[in-house]
């Protein structure tokens, strides 16, 4: 059957007046609601994907529907010029869920809030008299923080570096999960920091293993460095827990928001502890958008839902689903290695003899109905809403099992 026109010109559009940058898939979509997304043709997906864990209230939910429409009908922007209610209250929420934070700043993305971090680092270092090559970040390979040139610098992935030179100097990569390496990277005392996801998204869906972020921490207090988290992916609920370091027990210093803290509007936020509440002061870093009233009366909603015990069974319940159904199709088609992770931000691992195709297995996803994103090429990531219900997930992975018997007809 031939493409709908206006599917065919849209498609023409993103191919001529986008920059290249992406490679959508070839289809329009147009609504959403709950794990569900339909295209401008009507057909419906399962999304496994949440906008990239995104909308973890799954789309159009109605409370954070009625708290946008309620904000939209009274002040849209008002810069940080003037203040307005809900990023005053967002922040004082944030900052008493956190268990650990004195002061937020918010603004933008993933990547603003990493930058942020950054420069917070450096303002630290800077004002206990350390010379500029004693100001080292330490990052992880595998690691992603973001787009800017401060944020793919500190992401440890050549991949997203290379033809960006020349990058920011004072960052110092080592493996994760190995406390020897960060040990001796840090013991000529010249680090100011340590920066990781306690669980890596992009690179591939990794946990921190169990005791790493406290030797992490022990490390970063003998040697005078802050601890700063990114749980832009892993954070808001994904984990089990509303911060995912939560369960080591250990407390940070910096810690980065983004992704599902707005459920879907675009919003980041970073964290600052006793040691840097105060450290940027007047004048020290800004943003035009950030904590715009729209998207953080948005998020104040999703913030009191994703802190709830509700969410937290729910994740628990669909992590076991999620594992459970991955298992009994692994048992028949015999594709993965492990599915690895942790809460709903799990990771199904393709064995060595289908690496390099989890692009090609999403494309079958969406053919038979799926919306499935991927952590690098040899890994299916499973982020969907943390709200999702049983019946999306068994119909999800129902659909999953037909893409992947398809892949293996072709294979
Ligand atoms: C852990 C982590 N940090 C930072 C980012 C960057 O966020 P954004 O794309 O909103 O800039 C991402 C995005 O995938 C991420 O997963």
């Amino acid at each position: 059957m031939g493409r709908d026109a206006r599917v065919e010109e849209l498609l023409a559009l993103g191919r001529e007046c986008l920059l290249p940058v992406y490679r959508q898939r070839e289809m329009i979509l147009e609504r959403g609601q709950g794990a569900r997304v339909w295209d401008s043709e009507g057909r419906e997906y399962v999304d496994f994907g949440a906008g990239i864990a995104v909308c973890a209230l799954g789309h159009c939910d109605p409370e954070l529907t009625a708290a946008l429409a309620e904000q939209a009908g009274k002040l849209w922007h008002t810069s940080n010029v003037f203040y307005s209610e809900p990023p005053l209250r967002l922040a004082q929420e944030l900052v008493a869920a956190s268990r650990f934070a004195e002061r937020a700043f918010l603004c933008n993305s993933g990547a603003e809030a990493n930058e942020a971090a950054i420069k917070l680092v450096r303002r630290w270092a800077a004002a206990q008299g350390r010379a500029p090559e004693r100001r080292v970040i330490v990052t992880f390979r595998g690691s992603f923080h973001g787009r800017t040139l401060a944020a793919v610098t500190a992401t440890a992935q050549p991949k997203y570096q290379e033809g960006y030179e020349p990058l920011p100097g004072g960052f110092r990569y080592v493996d994760f999960n190995d406390v020897a390496q960060l040990e001796t990277a840090m013991a000529g005392g010249d680090v100011a920091a340590v920066m990781l996801e306690p669980v890596q998204g992009e690179g591939g869906v990794m946990p921190a293993a169990p005791g790493y972020l406290q030797a992490v921490r022990a490390l970063c207090d003998r040697f005078g460095a802050l601890l700063v988290l990114d749980e832009i992916q892993c954070g808001m609920g994904r984990t089990g827990e509303l911060f995912a370091h939560w369960r080591d027990g250990v407390a940070p210093d910096i810690v980065t928001l983004a992704k599902a803290l707005g459920g879907g509007m675009p919003i980041g936020a970073l964290l600052a502890g006793p040691k840097v509440a105060e450290t940027m002061q007047f004048g020290a870093h800004g943003t035009t958008f950030g904590g715009n009233p729209l998207a953080a009366a948005v998020a104040r909603v999703a913030l009191r839902r994703l802190a709830s015990d509700e969410i937290a069974a729910n994740v628990a319940r669909q992590e076991r689903a999620l594992r459970d159904g991955v298992d009994a199709i692994n048992r028949d088609l015999d594709l993965f290695a492990e599915v690895r992770g942790r809460g709903l931000m799990l990771g199904a691992v393709l064995k060595p003899e289908h690496a390099g195709k989890a692009g090609a297995i999403g494309d079958l996803a969406a053919a038979n109905g799926l919306l499935l994103l991927q952590a690098g090429p040899d890994v299916l990531r499973f982020v969907p809403a943390l709200n999702i219900g049983d019946a999306d997930v068994a119909e999800g992975l129902a659909r999953l099992r037909g893409a992947l018997a398809d892949y293996l007809r072709r294979a």
